[in-house]
């Protein structure tokens, strides 16, 4: 193969099986990602035929766990979190905690080091995000108590992860390993100095991206938007998912996975959060596939005969070592056995971040390439399984539910705990959507129901013109427009009523209409005094916006030119008729 075409040939041959086994796997009712994997045996160094370029293979797989990360950020939702909590933290701690130590005992028994053991232990405890999200997906879970703990319970378990990936390299050489090419030897005061400027430079960064990040990202992006260009939006929101994890990878020497989730996080909080994550999956879910390729390229499946012990060894540390504590942890916390249940199916499985670690134990000499490979093992047993597993524990459910001397102590005995979480997440969900509520403006099928006036506009022209709407809203009796006054903002009204004041004359105008634009049209000031008669909401466009919005459709600025042309003149002829009136009193 030529040199020059090997990232096309890794990315078309790779997506090209990936679809084949993917589609098989669908067939023989696995998760696709089993066929991902299979997908990336195929064309690894460890079986017959092509074999892929597994660099290139591994950077196109980073750039998966980036555009990931991203998505996980856009939808992380901190009020979720701070519900589940309670159960999420300790549970995610404990079970990290108790996985770490039975893998490092078991790999100790094996001959390893600590280290070593350390990280397989640590490698095997954590569970992927895709695969749960994927999961849950699938069972329509995804919103449900259960599932909200799952995901929550994971969240944590993946922060834990992005401080084991940033504290490894310094620990390395205390563990046995080595820091890294060109490393001195090891000295007590250097760690604690690694240490420290490791620290420093995360935190650092997460200040700069708590603090400035919401400040300018969305303003950027809202820039883009005015520019009516969606392809340009999505190029925004590539540009800042990957260009915000690149250089603070560089600068900061956070992981990829971290700043990317950073950028995410920073979009969330902004109202066009939705429409970049719309933007950004297909690619997010492409290179989530060769992600997924890319570790099956590493995986030497004859590892099954020659250490058929070890497989086992791993596979059964995190389908049933790890759901066992989970089990009990939540179980102890006071929930039913069917939360308890659920979760512990979620987390039976392990994936990118196990990769991300074997890896980079791997590079520092922490970790053998068999290490790496038992890893990979335990994850292609591990989700090629969780489908069954959780088929398992559903039928487990319905047993119990079935038989009242188990559904009550089990079930409803221990109810309270599961109704008051519930409670707290319905009410993290009222705010959110409050939240949202005061940030949306409209579909573009809202916004043509209750505009006839765009009724002209294509459905993309519709959808880029909702980016340029505020919101806003106004009690009975608040004055939106005083006459006089310099133009700002033209009001388009979704629902209400408002009350345009011409001398001593009334118009009112309701959902459908739009005010405010003769003297931004004109340049004059305001005509009229509006005040609004009911509450009401409105789509509001700036100055800027609302010129630039008719420049770019003239049938509409014809339209709002002749009504607006219309009310000055009936305003012109009312105010004769009042000078009339006034000099013959
Ligand atoms: P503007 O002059 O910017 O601010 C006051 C607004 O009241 C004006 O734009 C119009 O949108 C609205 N307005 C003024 N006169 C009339 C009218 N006769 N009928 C309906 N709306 C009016």
């Amino acid at each position: 193969m030529p040199h020059d075409i090997n990232l096309i040939a890794t990315i078309a041959i790779g997506l090209a099986l990936a679809f084949v086994f993917g589609f098989l796997a669908l067939r023989l009712r696995l998760p696709p990602l089993v066929g991902y994997l299979v997908a990336g045996v195929a064309v690894g160094p460890f079986s017959p035929g092509y074999v892929a370029d597994s660099g290139l293979a591994g950077q196109l797989a980073e750039i998966g766990v980036m555009l990931l990360m991203f998505g996980v950020g856009l939808h992380f939702s901190v009020a979720d979190l701070m519900a589940v909590r309670k159960i999420a933290i300790p549970g995610a701690v404990a079970q990290i905690v108790a996985a770490t130590a039975i893998g490092a005992v078991m790999a100790m028994g094996w001959g390893w080091s600590l280290g070593s053991g350390l990280v397989l232990g640590l490698s095997l405890s954590v569970a992927s995000t895709v695969v749960l999200l994927k999961a849950l997906e699938d069972r329509n879970a995804v919103e449900t108590t259960n599932g909200r703990i799952a995901i929550g319970w994971l969240i944590v378990e993946d922060l834990a992860m992005v401080l084991a990936l940033v504290l490894l390299p310094a620990l390395a050489e205390a563990l046995g390993g080595q820091a890294g090419a060109g490393a001195q030897g090891p000295s007590d005061q250097g760690l604690l100095l690694t240490l420290g400027i490791t620290l420093a430079k995360v935190t650092t960064f997460i200040v700069i991206a708590v603090v400035i990040g919401p400040r300018v990202l969305p303003w950027l992006l809202r820039q883009v938007a005015r520019t009516g260009s969606r392809e340009l939006f999505t190029l925004a929101t590539l540009a800042i998912a990957l260009g915000i994890a690149f250089s603070s990878a560089k600068l900061f020497g956070v992981s990829f996975a971290l700043g990317a989730f950073f950028a995410g996080m920073v979009l969330n909080e902004s109202d066009l959060s939705h429409k970049a994550a719309t933007n950004v999956l297909p690619l997010q879910d492409a290179f989530a596939v060769l992600f997924f390729v890319s570790v099956g390229m590493l995986f030497d499946p004859s590892i099954v005969i020659r250490q058929p012990f070890m497989v086992v060894g791993v596979a059964l540390l995190v389908l049933v070592g790890k759901s066992l504590v989970a089990l009990g942890i939540v179980w102890m916390l006071g929930f039913p056995l069917s939360t308890a249940l659920i979760v512990s199916a979620s987390l039976a499985q392990i994936g990118e971040f196990s990769f991300i670690l074997g890896a980079l134990g791997v590079t520092h000499g922490l970790l053998t390439k068999e290490g790496l490979n038992l890893i990979l093992a335990a994850a292609l047993i591990s989700i090629t399984l969780n489908q069954l597993v959780f088929s398992g524990v559903d039928r487990l459910i319905a047993f119990i539910k079935k038989r009242p001397a188990l559904k009550r102590p089990c079930e409803e005995a221990r109810n309270e705990r599961y109704a008051q979480l519930e409670g707290e997440l319905t009410d993290a969900h009222h705010r959110a959507q409050e939240k949202a509520a005061a940030h949306k403006t409209f579909t573009p099928e809202e916004l043509l129901a209750r505009f006839p006036l765009f009724a002209g506009l294509t459905a993309e022209q519709r959808e880029v013109l909702i980016l340029h709407f505020r919101p806003a809203t106004a009690e009975p009796g608040k004055r939106l427009i005083r006459a006089g006054d310099e133009a700002d903002l033209a009001y388009f009204i979704s629902s209400g009523e408002v009350e345009v004041a011409v001398g001593s004359r009334r118009i009112k105008l309701g959902p459908g209409d739009y005010f405010g634009e003769m003297a931004i049209i004109s340049g004059h000031p305001r005509s009229a005094d509006v005040t609004a008669l009911d509450y009401s909401q409105f789509a509001t466009l700036s100055q800027r916006d609302f010129r630039q919005f008719l420049r770019r459709y003239p049938s509409i600025r014809n339209q709002i030119a002749a009504i607006a042309a219309e009310r000055g003149e009936m305003n012109r002829q009312f105010l004769e008729e009042m000078a009339t009136e006034d000099a013959a009193v």
